[in-house]
């Protein structure tokens, strides 16, 4: 396959993950036969310096034209340290979501055996853990209207959803549940919220209708942030709206060990975006430190996408395999610490078939690399 790709890889740690994935892509390109062309894009605070704008035209146009997106990470400290700021990165984010239709806002999270002991909870509770969180990306309070009355002493933000908006995710939600253990939960705070009322209404309505082999059930948000961390083994398919899975997903996305190993895709009705659920890590950035590991899980996510079924597989195996050995970059606290790079290069090697003899790898695991 022939696929144009526009890589966005955005500020701090952003541009050192995105080009680990672009080294896993070139070794799937070469071992299946395919070309991956790359069209670079400037986003976040970086594009902000450089051209005033979080996200200019041009990103955007070359985002559009693009198979998929995949995004490194916006965010700055200069920016964070100033919530009044009037142009701020994350605006380039919920811009590029609005503008390329990004409705469904997919995050898988599942333990990996190798990392459970990192875990926060204790070992028995993460074990099972194997969720996908489908979270609303373009509309409720994010992008209802806001203001300050005049004399600016009260503030609002408005939360709203049209049914059609809950209907299409919804949809996604029941069809993957369908490839999983069929369980959908509706997590809402359908007690106080109307806008939850009419999630609960219409996602019932929905999974009578088309999906009733599935089975639903229902969650308020605050009990279910409880049992994400109770028993977390229970969830399959969780459904919510953009803010409570924005929360639960940073939640859910600590108790397997690494949210240095979590991808996300946002699809939508224009071009898919393909992105790590961290953050940009300012600290870290350009010390070659970072995990890719998201990003190059996000870029299988992408194949996954296109039906490229094996090739993605391809990609999840050589991580396994590069886990098992006892490879990780530091914060997964390995018995072989490897660099952002060193990680890119291994992973592309595996996948490439290289093959990884024992003399290789005992002096890979020994800090003389022979491949990287
Ligand atoms: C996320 C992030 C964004 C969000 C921020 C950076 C605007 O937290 O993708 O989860 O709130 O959606
Ligand atoms: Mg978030």
């Amino acid at each position: 396959m022939n696929k144009k790709i526009a890589v966005l890889p955005g500020d701090g740690i952003g541009p050192e993950v995105i080009e680990q994935a672009i080294k896993v892509l070139e070794a799937i390109a070469d071992r299946f036969h395919h070309q991956f062309h790359y069209n670079f894009g400037l986003v976040g605070a970086t594009a902000i310096d450089k051209t005033g704008s979080p996200l200019p035209d041009e990103t955007l146009e070359t985002s559009l034209q693009s198979d998929a997106v995949l995004f490194g990470a916006i965010g700055d400290p200069k920016y964070d340290m100033d919530p009044n700021a009037k142009v701020r990165p994350e605006q380039g984010l919920l811009a590029i979501r609005k503008n390329l239709g990004l409705y469904c806002n997919i995050r898988p999270v599942k333990a990996y055996p190798s990392l459970i002991k990192y875990s926060p909870l204790k070992e028995d509770i993460v074990r099972p853990v194997d969720m996908v969180i489908f979270r609303e990306l373009t509309g409720g309070i994010y992008f209802g209207e806001k203001g300050r009355s005049a004399e600016g002493s009260t503030a609002f933000d408005h939360c709203s959803y049209h049914v059609e908006e809950i209907e299409r995710i919804a949809q996604e939600a029941f069809k993957a549940a369908r490839l999983r253990r069929n369980k959908v939960t509706l997590v809402d705070k359908a007690n106080v919220l109307e806008t939850s009322r009419l999630w609960r209404d219409t996602v019932t309505k929905l999974a009578k209708k088309d999906y009733p082999e599935v089975s639903l059930d229902y969650l308020f948000v605050d009990n279910a942030a409880m049992q994400i961390i109770l028993n977390p083994g229970q969830f399959d398919v969780i459904l919510t709206e953009n803010m409570f899975g924005d929360i639960l997903s940073d939640e859910a996305s600590v108790i397997t060990g690494s949210i240095g190993m979590l991808p996300s895709a946002s699809v939508g009705s224009k071009t898919s975006m393909y992105e790590p659920i961290h953050g940009s890590y300012p600290q870290g950035a350009g010390k070659d430190i970072a995990n890719p590991i998201a990003t190059i899980l996000s870029a299988a996510m992408m194949l996954e996408h296109w039906g490229m079924t094996n090739e993605a597989q391809t990609i999840r195996d050589g991580i396994d395999v590069y886990l098992a050995n006892g490879f990780g970059t530091e914060d997964l606290k390995p018995s072989y610490k490897l660099s952002c790079s060193q990680t890119g290069d291994l992973i592309a090697s595996i996948i490439e078939g290289e093959p990884l003899n024992q003399q290789k790898l005992e002096k890979l695991k020994a800090g003389m690399s022979t491949i990287i």
